[in-house]
């Protein structure tokens, strides 16, 4: 009887979704910030030396290199796909416009302050991505929806996520501030960004957290103690993430109806490191293609990578593999400890 009763609850809740945004979605659109973790190609469209646009990037889920910097698929592409809707494309790219889905404005070696990443070439720092999801809703989502009712309405069930700030973090060394003013300053032009889009209509938002660089071989190579994940700077980028939780609550509290929720990134990604069994992973410690650098950086061209990609943390030597996306993934998507206050799944039923 009961479990007739909450079977029949979950039909009604599911047909009252289907009225709302049509066919299987469960949410109008993705729209996705930020930087190498979650670039599905707009680096492609850029003078930059910072790109994933060649074997054997991709060569897992898509074979062929689309410019995202993994394997395979990235967290934006597993969560459009829980969604129900497209994997949102590149904004940069030509075939994105007339795109009602969702975009991605995620940018490799970007970050949250303008001179980050520059030395590598060109790329959307966050107030570029800022800028170019204004023009889009000013411009083509406006047309689009007619009415400001109807576009409010999709903005505000539209789900957005950001992975920003990795890049950031080298920074601070020649900052010559203290962990937690630098950690500020960071936040507050983060603050800024976000209280942009609240301004345009958006109201639910994930961010995650600075994940363990000092793990990955790029930065724990430099270190004495490679291997161990370097203290130093995890403890800085902790600092990092504790202001972050308290940012995001701020926003919350204060700007009506928003839900801006932190993804604990930092402690799963070491987590796994630490304990690569418990998440059916083997090697923890390696970039799965041959990188360069000693393999502290990219994927050296045409090289194939290693056979069992799945069993590997790092695909080349600062990004994950898709295996791994897809932890971080299913853990945003249905945990409400790891995507806190609410998963992806609580966002979709406010
Ligand atoms: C949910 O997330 C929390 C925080 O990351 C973690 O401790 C817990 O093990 C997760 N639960 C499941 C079922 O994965």
């Amino acid at each position: 009887m009961g479990e007739s009763n909450s079977f029949s609850l979950i039909l009604i809740c599911m047909c009252f979704l289907q009225v709302i945004v049509g066919d299987d979605q469960l949410a109008p659109a993705l729209y996705a910030f930020g930087d190498s973790l979650l670039d599905s190609g707009n680096n492609n469209y850029l003078p930059t030396w910072a790109k994933a646009n060649y074997y054997p990037y991709g060569s897992t889920s898509f074979r062929f290199p689309t410019g995202r910097f993994s394997d395979g698929k990235n967290v934006a592409d597993f969560v459009a796909e829980f969604l129900g809707l497209p994997l949102p494309p590149p904004a940069m790219s030509p075939e994105s416009s007339g795109t009602v889905t969702g975009l991605n404005y995620a940018s490799g070696s970007c970050g949250i302050l303008p001179a980050t990443g520059g030395i590598l070439g060109k790329c959307l720092n966050l107030d570029d991505q800022i800028n170019k999801f204004q023009s889009l809703v000013e411009g083509e989502l406006t047309h689009h929806f007619g009415s400001k009712k109807d576009l409010l309405n999709y903005l505000s069930k539209s789900i957005v996520i950001f992975n920003i700030g990795s890049n950031d973090m080298g920074a601070y060394p020649l900052s010559g501030s203290t962990p937690q003013q630098f950690a500020q300053i960071l936040l507050d032009h983060l603050s800024e960004a976000l209280k942009r889009l609240y301004g345009l209509g958006v109201r639910k938002v994930v961010v995650f957290e600075v994940g363990p660089l000092g793990c990955t071989p790029g930065v724990a190579k430099m270190t004495p103690h490679f291997g161990l994940c370097s203290e130093s700077t995890n403890q800085f980028i902790s600092v990092y993430n504790t202001q972050l939780d308290a940012t995001l609550k701020d926003l919350t509290s204060t700007l009506q109806g928003s839900s801006f929720v932190i993804a604990r990134y930092f402690s799963l990604g070491l987590d796994i490191i630490k304990n690569p069994s418990k998440y059916g992973l083997t090697d923890t410690r390696n970039p799965c293609c041959e990188a360069l650098g000693d393999g502290t950086s990219s994927c050296i061209p045409m090289v194939p990578g290693c056979k069992d990609v799945a069993k590997h943390f790092f695909w080349d030597g600062v990004h994950q593999t898709e295996a791994v996306y897809k932890i971080e993934s299913d853990q945003c998507i249905h945990n409400s400890s790891f995507c806190s206050p609410l998963s992806i799944q609580g966002l979709v039923e406010l």
